[in-house]
């Protein structure tokens, strides 16, 4: 092999007549200017040079070209622009073959399908997810795609945003071939194998006949746009894509991406993805982590078996402990319901392999080797330092120990234990092994490295950890209260439950408050408050129209009756409910006018953004980012709004 002067990030090598064109652009070798224009002097080069046949494009490191640079999409556009430098590959006369790893992303699974061939690696991912960014793909993706796939997966894949795997991808034709053995050579062979060049955009629309099926998928897209412009905007471009002539196609896809990368929701959806990569940017989570191999978790309800799959699906090995067989019994079924489905769905190649490592038990004693111990148990300060007193006596010394708890002192359960640094918060999500974020709560004598563990162990779990101190219900839950409260206050002073639901879901929440109290059941939360009362922490213009709810058993859709009556399925609202309402207000001596739905989101956000003032002011949370990452990723405030912070100060400036 023999290497060349050449750019930087873009270097050539030969491998016999083959030109191995390489781009090194760390981290994730995003198309920079750099990158763009080291490529456009690599298709110079090629072309004018005798010994080359054919070209190779691979990328060092950690994986493919993964989309375009975001870093420089708050900057004017520099030339030369990807839509061009993909043209110009396309166009040589010297086959590209695309030797694919890691997740060929956005631009980078444009810049391979400008090329003629493509091999990915087994475990390679390929998408196109502009959308996630406020984005439509901006250099051929909604019309190359649908020429090498099914129209209807293009649609799919480029409105949804999700990647797909190498063995999807080969089946449905996206790439030619997946490597067996070293993913270079192969493609190398491959660039041997073909004499010319075979251009995307020279093929037919795959599919293009059933119009009606296309037509009936983006139908079905649209109604799950809520308020996100480029899913609405790429369904556009990929109808046109299908359908308008390529060039045509092509120019008006630029268009349509140029006028969204400036707009408000790409701004957001850009705040939001360099917050969610920055919660971790504490000087502790960089220390030496403790090993962690073994968990145990306490307790076998939602929240437990939910954790447990979490840590099984990431190859961990788990202990289950419950306090009797029959509930053991119930939780061990009920994670093994969690991987069947998992594994049916894809997601868990080796089913018996993560079976195994699963064991149960109802003695402490099986968790004297756990490296962290979960307790999962029922939201009661009592039964949690029962717990942590007895797991204080069987764990080893070093052990993690954490709680679940989602609203309680952490601080308090650590003092149960001889030494209370191994003690901290792990606040999970329901259903735990799918949602994404973890609130890791760190009381005040927390050990330096049990940070460090914690934050490593939210990567390992594919979960976003943000860092929150002790407070009543951390970050996330205290926002939520205040906004509960808020949402109450509104009804005393003359809204329906059913505007709050409708004006939240203007705005883009998928479901409002009072309906998302009804599909979780009005009764734990009454229990919560009955203990908040009891223990003074409520006080001041407390509204009761929950309470009367529950007293007269409307705990939501579970009993047919909550907020709202449920028939059948339908949510309609309730005389009962509203007469409830009007009794309170006039208990309360309110005056109950007329309400304008458009005066509801003010309100809500504004009660949202007061607490969020307070829990930063308080240092509860490291960042106004930290808080949109919460809200967005565990409350469902609309991620393309950027969070409560991000909304609120891009409005006020
Ligand atoms: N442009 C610039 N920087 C990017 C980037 C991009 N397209 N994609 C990732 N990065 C940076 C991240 O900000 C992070 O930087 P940091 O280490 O300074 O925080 C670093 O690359 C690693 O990214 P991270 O997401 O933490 O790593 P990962 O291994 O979990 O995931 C990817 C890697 C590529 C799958 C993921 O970063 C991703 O999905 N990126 C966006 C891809 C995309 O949307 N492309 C289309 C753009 S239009």
């Amino acid at each position: 092999m023999q290497r060349r002067p050449s750019a930087m990030t873009v270097s050539i090598d030969t491998q016999g007549r083959v030109a191995i064109v390489t781009i090194d652009n760390p981290p994730v070798n995003a198309s920079s200017q750099a990158v763009r224009a080291g490529l456009l002097e690599a298709v110079t080069k090629t072309e004018d040079d005798p010994d080359v046949d054919a070209v190779v494009l691979a990328c060092a490191g950690r994986t493919f070209v993964a989309g375009a640079d975001v870093r420089e999409f708050d900057l004017p556009l520099m030339e030369p622009h990807l839509p061009d430098v993909i043209a110009a590959i396309e166009a040589a006369s010297k086959p590209w073959v695309a030797a694919i790893h890691g997740t060929a992303l956005g631009g980078g699974l444009e810049l391979a399908m400008g090329c003629h061939f493509r091999i990915a690696d087994p475990m390679a991912r390929m998408g196109l997810p502009e959308v996630n960014l406020g984005l439509v793909p901006g250099a051929g993706g909604t019309v190359r795609l649908p020429r090498l796939v099914e129209a209807e997966l293009a649609l799919t894949m480029i409105a949804g945003g999700k990647p797909i795997l190498a063995n999807v991808a080969l089946t449905a034709g996206l790439i030619d071939a997946i490597a067996t053995s070293d993913l270079l050579d192969e493609a190398v062979a491959l660039a041997v194998e073909h004499a010319a060049p075979r251009r995307t955009l020279e093929n037919a629309v795959v599919g293009a006949s059933d119009a009606e099926a296309f037509d009936k998928t983006a139908t079905g897209l649209r109604r799950k746009v809520r308020g996100q412009e480029s899913i609405a905007a790429a369904i556009d471009a990929v109808g046109r894509g299908v359908r308008l002539p390529a060039d045509e196609a092509l120019a008006a896809e630029r268009a349509a991406f140029l006028a969204l990368k400036s707009s408000d929701q790409a701004r957001a959806l850009r705040h939001i993805f360099f917050a969610e990569r920055a919660t971790l940017a504490d000087p502790r989570a960089k220390l030496t982590p403790r090993p962690l191999q073994r968990i145990g978790v306490i307790g076998g309800g939602t929240m437990g078996v939910g954790i447990v799959s979490a840590f099984l699906m990431r190859g961990f090995e788990v202990t289950l402990i419950e306090r009797d067989e029959a509930s053991l019994h119930a939780g061990a079924d009920r994670v093994h319901a969690t991987l069947d489905s998992s594994a049916k769905r894809g997601l868990l190649p080796d089913l018996d392999a993560v079976s195994a490592r699963f064991d149960t038990a109802i003695d402490y004693a099986a968790l004297s080797d756990a490296d962290l111990v979960i307790e999962a148990v029922f939201e009661d300060m009592e039964v949690k330092k029962q717990v942590f007193a007895r797991l204080d006596q069987v764990t080893k010394p070093d052990a993690i120990l954490a709680t679940n708890t989602s609203y309680l002192d952490v601080n308090a359960i650590a003092a149960v234990l001889s030494d209370p640094s191994r003690a901290v918060g792990l606040h999970f999500f329901s259903p735990a092994h799918v949602m994404k974020l973890l609130e890791i709560v760190l009381p005040g004598a927390v050990a330096e490295d049990v940070v460090a563990t914690a934050a490593k162990l939210s990567k390992s779990l594919g979960k976003i950890g943000v860092l929150s101190g002790v407070c009543d219900g951390f970050i996330g839950n205290r926002i939520m209260s205040a906004y509960r409260a808020e949402a109450d206050r509104l009804l005393i002073d003359g809204a329906s439950p059913d505007q709050v639901d409708s004006a939240m879901r203007a705005y883009g929440f998928p479901i409002g408050v009072f309906e998302m109290q009804d599909l979780a059941g009005l009764d734990i939360a009454w229990a919560m408050r009955k203990r908040r009362l009891a223990e003074g922490k409520i006080s001041g213009g407390y509204i009761r129209i929950a309470d009367r709810l529950c007293e007269i058993g409307r705990f939501g859709r579970k009993t047919g009756a909550g907020w709202y009556d449920h028939v059948d399925g339908t949510a309609l609202p309730s005389e009962v409910v509203m007469s409830i309402i009007a009794e309170e207000r006039q208990t309360m001596e309110a005056v109950g006018k007329a309400f304008a739905t458009e005066d509801v989101m003010p309100r809500i956000l504004g009660a949202m953004t007061r607490e969020a003032e307070a829990v930063l002011a308080e240092g509860i949370a490291r960042s106004a980012e930290d808080i949109d990452v919460v809200m967005v990723n565990g409350y469902s405030f609309p991620r393309w709004k950027g969070g409560p912070m991000f909304a609120a100060r891009s409005a006020g400036g």
